[in-house]
């Protein structure tokens, strides 16, 4: 994600910004977060002078350039959170789209009180020698309770990078037993790998898309094309890129244009797995987010992803989908390629951010099958599966995916309302949920509004060269929305005069 460094902050369109108190609350937050904050309170520029002081201190010790502000967690509630300076902002960024159910959920205060909880904190196990006695119910009860229909296997991990890193692993260890037809590695493969050159090294690669983004870690950022930063001055493996359809907004008015670009997408992925094939360095894997992220929320129809996986499947290619952004809720369903009714389910599942741990799904297909294959000292955190169950059952219990969708639609409606008042600057609202993106015309527009409306007590953040992200946790309703809407046109405005 392009961060906005404090260096080119603009000039700040500050007026000091008090939207509270608001009678109107939605219910359902009201129940929940008696502390909610009713409306955004701005009392400094953001950073203010005590988030500056901390920055001068961090600095001494590591680069900050990324820090917009710090943070007060303890205050900080509900949609809102509490800067260092006493700011209250609506937060619509949420810990870089990771915070499922707002800051301090009761739920979550309360399963930490339970000291019947507490052991996992305590004592973080290796979980790939010696898990807990009750690992395999937890991961039953509830990892496995949301798994993408057709996937009863999962691994957990710690991150979202790591997660992806060993997806990768999954698919070329997958796609080499295959190769072997199940026979054992040989001697030649088992001692030219520890050199790292073929065949133990294997010379197969992975497809990935022009615009992804799959984290930091050095496979993860070879499948990934969305910012130089997360690339420059390191090694990348020499693997395919397609590029990824470039669409029209909003997608149903321009469905046949769109067809033909996603139709030139996909024939450009069947060519270059083939051209791969035929120089002897195969595709083992494809990767592909739902909808791309930080590549500047970029979408495709359901059609594109099922003949994708149509084209994987013919050419003996795994199928990745990275749900570590999209996944837990935050489109509305469970999980965002929910919406593309596949045949069949992914390869593998890819998730993290609101699920709090990271890990993925995973069909019979990618299973290894030694020990140490796909490992390393923790494997996971039992501890955030604890909070997991929570933010699980509050979802069932409170139908936050209902929640999701009636807010995303309202959401929507709201930026396509700007977006006809002021073409000029504001274009291609779009979403899925709440997991909504809108245009500015170029770098420098976007990151003016995205201060613009920090300054005026709402957080959000860049995504591609001239989006805005939106990525509310699951707990945002119309009535927040409103609030992001009417300082979204005001900002505008402001800008624009
Ligand atoms: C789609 C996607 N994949 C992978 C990652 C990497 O996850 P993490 O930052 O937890 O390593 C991210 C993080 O932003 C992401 O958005």
């Amino acid at each position: 994600m392009t961060a906005i460094s404090r260096k080119t902050i603009y000039p700040l369109l500050s007026k000091r910004v008090n939207l509270a108190p608001r009678t109107a609350t939605c219910s359902y937050v009201r129940r929940k977060f008696s502390g909610e904050p009713t409306g955004p309170r701005v009392v400094s520029q953001i950073p203010g002078p005590e988030s500056l002081n901390l920055l001068n201190q961090l600095d001494k010790i590591q680069n900050t350039d990324a820090v917009a502000f710090f943070a007060d967690y303890d205050k900080s509630c509900g949609n809102y959170i509490v800067d260092a300076d006493g700011n209250i902002m609506l937060d619509m960024l949420t810990q870089m789209a990771s915070i499922p159910l707002g800051y301090n959920h009761p739920r979550l205060m309360e399963t930490m009180r339970k000291p019947e909880n507490w052991t996992p904190f305590v004592n973080r196990p290796s979980l790939g020698v010696s898990p807990p006695s009750d690992w395999t119910q937890l991961l039953k009860k509830d990892l496995l309770s949301v798994a993408p229909s057709g996937m009863r296997q999962v691994q957990t991990m710690s991150c979202g990078s790591c997660t992806i890193e060993n997806g990768l692993k999954a698919m070329f260890i997958a796609h080499e037993r295959r190769r072997r037809s199940g026979a054992p590695p040989t001697p030649e493969e088992m001692s030219s790998c520890m050199c790292n050159i073929p065949p133990g090294s294997a010379d197969i690669t992975i497809l990935s898309f022009s615009g992804a983004s799959h984290g930091w870690t050095l496979g993860a950022q070879s499948v990934s094309h969305a910012n130089w930063t997360q690339k420059l001055d390191l090694k990348s493996m020499r693997w395919p890129v397609a590029t990824f359809p470039s669409l029209r907004y909003p997608l149903e008015d321009h469905e046949k244009e769109n067809r033909q670009e996603e139709q030139r997408s996909l024939s450009e992925v069947a060519d270059k797995i083939e051209r791969q094939m035929k120089d002897g360095r195969p595709v083992a894997g494809c990767c592909v987010e739902p909808v791309q992220s930080a590549g500047g929320d970029n979408h495709a129809s359901p059609w594109f992803f099922q003949e994708l996986q149509k084209i994987c499947k013919q050419n003996g290619v795994a199928l990745l989908m990275d749900e570590i952004q999209t996944g837990c809720g935050s489109t509305g369903k469970f999980w965002a390629h929910e919406h593309f009714s596949l045949p069949e389910p992914p390869d593998i599942v890819a998730f993290g951010k609101k699920m709090l741990t990271g890990g993925f799904y995973y069909r019979e297909n990618m299973r290894p099958q030694e020990a140490f294959r796909i490992f390393n000292t923790w494997v996971g955190d039992p501890s955030k599966m604890v909070l997991l169950r929570a933010v699980l059952n509050t979802i069932r219990e409170e139908r936050l995916l209902n929640l999701v969708s009636s807010t995303g639609v309202h959401l929507l409606k709201g930026l396509r309302e700007i977006e006809l008042k002021y073409p000029a600057f504001i274009r291609n609202a779009r979403g899925l949920g709440t997991l909504c993106s809108v245009d500015f015309p170029n770098n420098s527009e976007r990151d003016k509004v995205i201060q613009g409306l920090r300054n005026r007590g709402v957080n959000t953040g860049p995504s591609g060269d001239r989006s805005l992200r939106l990525r509310p946790s699951l707990i945002f309703t119309k009535v927040h929305s409103d609030i992001f809407l009417e300082v979204l046109e005001s900002t505008v405005k402001d800008i624009m005069a």
